[in-house]
């Protein structure tokens, strides 16, 4: 078996940033990484490991940053279709657009054709790595994990139960939501590169025997990771208030149903009371910043300031399609801009960090987002100066942050020179 030696600019993480400060993040100008048989097998400075390795094949990236692929934490891949959708807040833009769009999913071939789509614009934008929401429908799993598995592609993803306040051929019922959720679980969960997420959508679309036996699913399955969404909009938790009169506040509703986990994965999490925020810490669950669909939709600034300070385990996501982009850079610039409102600008380390080795931690993966030895080699080559504005900026650029910030702030798909999964090169 030969052996693959990619040169180019690396960054190295040796612990989060918020944490540990933004040196935690290491540049190696002339970096390489050796991959074998789809794996990480080295990092390290280009000459020691090409001394080392006579024999692996060279790919020489230039100048270009390789980095992890990134991992989009929050996603709905059946809302490709319906993006940048116009001019309403969270429960009128699940109405008037969502729905009807997902209710399109009982077919699957209509299924399997967004789904290849989607996963073709996730490499593009240099996404290695989503944990999807998919529809009610089983059909619509299948035609991910399908999608994935043909590309080899570390995804993470479950059928979305609601079984009330959604129309007509878009619910299920507490008993077909277990039922076809440890079906589907049965079938994808750890076959190759797949695992299945338990995906109540959020309370107000869950009867609570919903939630409780969804709730007694994870109990049978601790392995897997639970995702849904909380505190997003101010109406929202108005609403959770009203049908759940005696739960304590919005997470409460998970907890008390067996939802809350160090595996629960929270999208949003925008709005929350100081014992939401002591209960999620405490059990280290996951919070997903969305912060693209934060502002598209309405929602409000999320406090990553303060969260990561008291010790949260935070990713970042697109929420694609009330995010506004499929790209993860789009989101990290979306993140530095709710950052500075917020009066605490991330550094680009941070943003980098949230995009890749933040993502996979709330996933609790430790083989995708990092560069080291025995992670997956799922990696993409960043040109810095991609277009002609972003090149003249770079271009003034003292060191790599300052290099890396303006692909950042105004890159796109044309940034990904290249993305590999597990090793094979697929853009
Ligand atoms: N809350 C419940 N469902 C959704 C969804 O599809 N998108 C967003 N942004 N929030 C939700
Ligand atoms: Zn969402």
């Amino acid at each position: 078996m030969t052996a693959d030696l990619h040169l180019g600019q690396l960054i190295l993480f040796d612990g989060n940033p918020f944490l540990s400060g933004v040196s935690a993040g290491r540049h190696l100008r002339s970096g390489a990484i050796l991959v074998e048989s789809g794996t990480i097998v080295r990092v390290g400075e280009t000459e020691a490991l090409r001394d080392a390795n006579p024999q692996a094949r060279i790919h020489d990236h230039g100048a270009r940053l390789l980095l992890p692929g990134f991992v989009d934490a929050h996603a709905h891949y059946p809302q490709t279709g319906m993006i940048a959708s116009w001019g309403k807040r969270l429960i009128d833009w699940l109405n008037s657009y969502t729905f009807p769009e997902e209710m399109r999913f009982d077919d699957a071939a209509y299924a399997a054709e967004v789904a290849e789509r989607y996963l073709d614009l996730l490499i593009a934008h240099g996404t290695t790595s989503v944990c999807s929401f998919c529809t009610i429908h089983p059909e619509s799993v299948d035609a991910l994990f399908s999608a994935a598995e043909a590309r080899n592609m570390r995804v993470f993803a479950g059928k979305t139960c609601m079984d009330r306040n959604a129309p007509d051929g878009l619910r299920d019922t507490a008993q077909s939501a277990y039922d076809d959720s440890k079906a589907l679980l049965a079938r994808w969960h750890g076959r190759g590169r797949a695992s299945y997420v338990i995906t109540p959508r959020f309370s107000p679309t869950s009867t609570p025997e919903q939630l409780g036996a969804l709730g007694a699913l994870w109990a049978e399955h601790p392995d897997c990771l639970m995702q849904t969404h909380l505190s997003e909009q101010v109406e929202e938790i108005a609403w959770v208030k009203s049908l759940y009169p005696r739960a304590r506040d919005y997470l409460d509703t998970y907890e008390m149903h067996g939802l809350l986990g160090k595996g629960g994965l929270y999208g949003h999490a925008i709005h929350l009371e100081p014992r939401e925020r002591d209960r999620l810490r405490e059990v280290g669950a996951g919070l997903v910043h969305c912060p693209t669909s934060n502002t598209f939709i309405g929602s409000g600034l999320f406090d990553m300031a303060g969260l990561m300070a008291e010790g949260q385990r935070i990713g970042l996501a697109t929420d694609t399609g009330g995010g506004s982009s499929f790209s993860m850079l789009r989101t990290m610039a979306a993140a530095y801009e709710i950052g500075q409102l917020r009066g605490r600008p991330l550094h680009p380390a941070e943003l980098l960090w949230l995009a890749t080795e933040g993502s996979a931690d709330t996933l609790r993966d430790d083989r995708i987002g990092r560069l080291k030895p025995g992670a997956d080699a799922d990696f993409i080559a960043l040109d810095l100066a991609s277009t002609p504005a972003i090149a003249q900026r770079a271009d003034r650029a003292e060191d790599i942050w300052e290099a890396l910030f303006p692909t950042i702030m105004m890159g796109d798909d044309r940034a990904m020179s290249g993305t590999w999964v597990a090793g094979e090169r697929l853009k």
